[in-house]
């Protein structure tokens, strides 16, 4: 007997909202932003005197700041890998011809997502304030290392981990673009500002679709949303390395520095845990199995029990120096 494909049947139930899905969280392209609107504009006889002031205006942002902005960039510079990694995921189908509504969505939010990495890329390149060869052999590596986030093939788990992760980056790009506002970058706050903002579009999508699932397989969705819990949501700059080094041995420091300067924090973690929970309304879910009654009771007392792992957390102050940025000062 053929085993069933519950999953697979689940994503073709829901396949025809995603095009709905589509005109709620996807803004047209030839509406939505450009790397161009916020970077000086390369045919003005302004352009070297708009250089010469963002160069001078990022001069304010020190050491801290600039690591998390290389690893934001290479982070959003990965893309290939994700948008690999999800077509590949059970029900998104890009050989059904282009009509398949999953292989629709994943196209256009790579496309949204593209602009990300280019629009700080050419900051990056522009801000004369790092090693632009370096942050380039760290992208490199990232996309050959590829890495595993521990999702499968399946939906239900790669759904769990892009709501997660689109909120993650909402919040850190948020964040960096206020600090540069906080210090005179009016330009490259409202850059951050407004990436911060597709993120939270495509956060909102993602979020959606795990409802859907709940809606129609209640108990494996939950299974999967526990499992991936208990992995940790593993986040892809876990997987940086500097030139000469080793897989994942950058992220350590560059995650302490991202805990100093408060732009994405254990804190973090968990208020995105409680917001997903209550999203999804766990406590209101019917007619789960006994093996999904207990993943909901883990997940409803996850984060308390983060809180109290997260206040015995200590953080070194001292900074390590990555090739990627001179030290300038610190924030
Ligand atoms: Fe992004
Ligand atoms: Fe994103």
């Amino acid at each position: 007997m053929v085993k069933k494909n519950i999953r697979l049947e689940v994503m073709q139930a829901i396949e025809p909202k995603v095009g709905e899905f589509m005109d709620s969280f996807l803004i047209p392209i030839e509406d939505i932003w450009q790397p161009s609107d916020f970077l000086p504009d390369p045919k003005s006889d302004n352009f070297l005197n708009d250089i010469e002031q963002l160069r001078e205006e990022s001069k304010e942002l020190g050491y801290d700041f600039w690591v998390t902005m290389v690893a934001d960039t290479i982070t959003e510079e990965a893309l290939p890998t994700y948008e690999a990694w999800l077509m590949d995921v059970e029900g998104i189908n890009q050989h059904e011809g282009k009509e398949n509504g999953w292989s629709k969505w994943v196209r256009a939010w790579t496309a949204e997502e593209n602009r990300h990495g280019d629009v700080l890329n050419k900051y990056l390149y522009l801000s004369g304030r790092v090693n632009m060869r370096e942050v380039e052999i760290t992208t490199q590596h990232l996309i050959a290392d590829g890495f595993d986030i521990g999702t499968d093939r399946d939906p239900y788990k790669n759904f769990v981990y892009t709501s997660f992760q689109e909120l993650a980056t909402n919040i850190s790009h948020k964040r960096v673009g206020q600090m540069a506002k906080k210090k005179g970058n009016a330009l490259l706050g409202k850059m951050c500002t407004i990436i911060a903002g597709d993120e939270m579009r495509h956060h909102l999508a993602y979020r959606e679709f795990v409802k859907h699932i709940f809606g129609e397989d209640p108990s494996g969705m939950m299974l999967a949303f526990a499992d991936m819990m208990k992995k940790k949501i593993v986040m892809p700059a876990h997987f940086l390395r500097e030139s000469g080094g080793s897989i994942g041995t950058a992220f350590e420091n560059f995650s302490n520095c991202a805990q100093r300067l408060g732009v994405y924090t254990a804190q973090d973690y968990i208020e995105i845990l409680k917001k997903l929970n209550s999203y999804w309304q766990l406590d209101a879910i019917r007619e789960l199995s006994d093996e999904a009654e207990k993943a909901r009771d883990y997940l409803i007392k996850l984060p308390s029990r983060l809180q109290r792992i997260s206040e015995r957390m200590a953080f070194p102050e001292d900074q390590y120096q990555f090739k990627w940025v001179e030290a300038n000062g610190t924030l």
